[in-house]
């Protein structure tokens, strides 16, 4: 499908919305949860997924003009709980039926003092996030790609352990960019709230959970053997403790850290104090 609409034209396109009066709501839930001022029926789906021109579209998306509904997006601060780490508004092809034959989506996070954005990664795009509100700490684990997997024959024995990351403090406007499927994480060190927009090079994004994917669904035998095979350390019992409890998206960091043994423990409220 033809691309229609670049990431400037996006930008300018939700400053515009955000100027605009909204004076229209049309009542579909989108599938987030998010209220929203779009019309996400299945029928405009579906007529935007059949357009074959630019031409076809503007005639599916702007029926009453000036109105400008059909590509007017809003992202509402839905979190309503203390202590539950944040909310991430979204705007995708499920519930904006306007990016349909785009290549973007667009999230408004907003995080809870100490709130953490669980380690995860979006498997078909892009991230380039952007703090506007309050600070964040960010990190991306970086990929080893030492040339093949395993004993390789002529190569050297493979090192287990940790995969170097790089962070950094963002505030006041400054972004990263977290490349497609990379391992990334923020959290939120401080006592007040912080805000981010995230721009994605895809429609459909999506996110996977590093932790509970991994924890999900597979034997028990084969998690432990992928995690070290000690069973000191890790066994069925542990992981039927923790499986159904792992975060989904946002959590609060633990204020009590047992950082004994050689535990690096960088969210403590020591480190904590340095931001
Ligand atoms: C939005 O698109 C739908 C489907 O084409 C159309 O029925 C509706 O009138 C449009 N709304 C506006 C404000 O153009
Ligand atoms: C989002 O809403 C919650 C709950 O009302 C509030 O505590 C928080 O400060 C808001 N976040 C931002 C960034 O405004
Ligand atoms: C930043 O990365 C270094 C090196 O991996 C690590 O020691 C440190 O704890 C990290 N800090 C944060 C805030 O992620
Ligand atoms: C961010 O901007 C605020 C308001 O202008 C200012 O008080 C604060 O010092 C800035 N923070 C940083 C880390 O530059």
């Amino acid at each position: 499908m033809v691309n229609f609409l670049s990431v400037a034209h996006v930008v300018t396109l939700i400053a515009v919305a955000a100027a605009s009066p909204l004076a229209r709501h049309q009542s579909d839930p989108s599938p987030s949860g998010f209220n929203s001022n779009t019309n996400a029926s299945p029928a405009l789906k579906a007529a935007l997924t059949g357009a074959a021109s630019y031409n076809d579209r503007q005639a599916i998306l702007f029926t009453e003009p000036p109105d400008a509904t059909n590509i007017t997006f809003t992202f509402i601060n839905n979190t309503v709980t203390d202590g539950t780490g944040g909310t991430i508004a979204l705007s995708t092809v499920n519930n904006f039926p306007a990016l349909i034959g785009t290549e973007v989506a667009m999230a408004v996070g907003f995080v809870n003092p100490c709130g953490l954005n669980v380690p995860h990664s979006h498997p078909r795009a892009n991230e380039f996030l952007t703090v506007i509100q309050g600070k964040l700490v960010a990190g991306l684990v970086l990929e080893l790609n030492d040339g093949g997997s395993g004993h390789v024959v002529g190569q050297p024995a493979p090192v287990n352990g940790p995969v170097p990351q790089v962070n950094v403090t963002l505030s006041n406007y400054t972004g990263m960019l977290f490349p497609q499927g990379e391992t990334h994480f923020q959290f939120n060190p401080t006592c007040e709230p912080a805000l981010f927009a995230a721009a994605f090079d895809s429609s459909d994004p999506g996110r996977t959970q590093i932790a509970r994917n991994f924890f999900s669904n597979m034997p028990d035998d084969m998690l432990i053997t992928a995690m070290g095979s000690d069973l000191e350390v890790l066994d069925a019992k542990r992981i039927a403790r923790f499986r159904d409890n792992i975060p989904t998206s946002f959590a609060v960091i633990m204020e009590e850290f047992d950082s004994a043994g050689d535990s690096q423990g960088y969210l403590s409220q020591e480190d904590r104090a340095q931001f």
